[in-house]
């Protein structure tokens, strides 16, 4: 059995460890956490797991052969760079780290120490991905036209990320692994309500060479949660509701007849009403498969597919959208009462 340690017993922490506990391949062999209630909420679930109060000692200890890091952002570089110096696999929450240098430091280190480096963008183990991915591989969608995401609910504020971070990963860890290219240009602005250097909502428009083009809308500030993406292509548009759990995707049979230029002067585009589906998906838990071939990965049965390269590329996206977002609240301060460019706090 391989031997994990689990680090950090927030809130994503119980879920990884029910999740590697699951699995007949792990043995939860150590959590850490530095909150003495986290403490007490490990010794009652499992007397016989080690405990430690600061991650770093558990990343050093021998019983640990693969090191999990749900702890908050700022600390995953640290950890997880600890960890594969020790010659431990790592599996780090999203997003991977906070900077572009500190993800190419990981993923080089990973390699030379030939450990598995493998993020949790859990959304690439959902079924719901997955059927996207092959309608859009199989050509049944026809051209990608657009991504659209609505991810918005009250809460949870962050202490140390904003909006942006906490949330973005999803998106352009699915965005990347569907779209298979980086945007061309990236556009963003937000809002700062509660933390002046903190957007709680952001909005996010991304470019792609091949006429696709996405749409963010994240917040912490909605009455209501929503988890809402549609996927268009020139044949068939997808939408997926992450929270209807009997129709989770419907396939419209719907689409614009694109015509020339010299008619488009003439004609209103033709439009395509059609059937709509909603396939049947595999009911499996996204984190359960992502574990499973987190155990493949280490294996040498398969390779990762959210490796250190997936995460970093997810920073990239991250990076350039912060980078968009500043210089777009530097432009608005002036308008409203004035506020420090947001960034991610460091
Ligand atoms: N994959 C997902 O869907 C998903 C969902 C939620 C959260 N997350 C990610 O999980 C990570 C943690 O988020 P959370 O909401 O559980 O945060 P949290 O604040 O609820 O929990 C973090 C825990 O880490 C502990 N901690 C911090 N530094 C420590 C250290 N040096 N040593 C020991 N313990 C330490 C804290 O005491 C706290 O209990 C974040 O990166 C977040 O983005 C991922």
């Amino acid at each position: 059995m391989i031997s994990v340690g689990v680090c950090g017993f927030g809130y994503w922490g119980p879920t990884l460890v029910r999740a590697f506990a699951s699995n007949p391949a792990f043995r939860v062999a150590a959590v850490a956490d530095a909150k003495p209630a986290a403490q007490d909420r490990v010794r009652a679930l499992s007397p016989s797991v080690e405990l430690y109060g600061e991650a770093q000692e558990l990343v050093d200890s021998a019983e640990v052969d693969v090191v999990a890091i749900a702890t908050p952002v700022l600390t995953h570089y640290p950890l997880a760079l600890r960890a594969l110096r020790r010659g431990k696999h790592v599996l780090v929450e999203k997003p991977m780290c906070t900077r572009v240098d500190e993800a190419r430091e990981l993923v080089a280190i990973a390699e030379r120490m030939r450990r598995v480096l493998m993020v949790d963008h859990t959304y690439i183990f959902h079924s719901a991905v997955h059927k996207l991915k092959e309608l859009k591989t199989s050509g049944a969608l026809g051209e990608i036209t657009y991504y659209d995401s609505l991810r918005v609910n009250l809460g949870l504020f962050q202490p140390d990320m904003s909006v942006l971070w906490d949330l973005a990963p999803h998106d352009f860890s699915i965005m990347n692994y569907l779209l298979e290219e980086q945007p061309v240009y990236v556009e963003a602005t937000g809002y700062c309500h509660v933390n002046q250097n903190l957007p709680d909502i952001v909005y996010i428009t991304l470019h792609y060479a091949a006429r696709t083009i996405a749409h963010l809308n994240l917040s912490w500030m909605s009455p209501v949660k929503a988890r809402r993406i549609a996927f268009g292509g020139t044949k068939q548009m997808v939408v997926w509701n992450d929270l209807d759990f009997d129709e989770t995707l419907k396939i419209y049979d719907s689409g614009i007849e694109f015509r020339s230029e010299d008619e488009r002067r003439v004609f209103i585009p033709g439009y395509r009403i059609g059937d709509i589906y909603s396939p049947r998906l595999a009911r499996g838990e996204p984190l359960a498969n992502l574990v499973e071939h987190l155990h493949r990965a280490i294996a040498g049965k398969e390779e990762p597919v959210v490796d250190g390269r997936a995460g970093l590329r997810v920073v990239e996206l991250l990076e350039r959208t912060q980078r968009a977002l500043d210089s777009s609240l530097g432009k608005i301060a002036g308008l409203h009462t004035p506020k420090a460019p947001a960034r991610i706090a460091r």
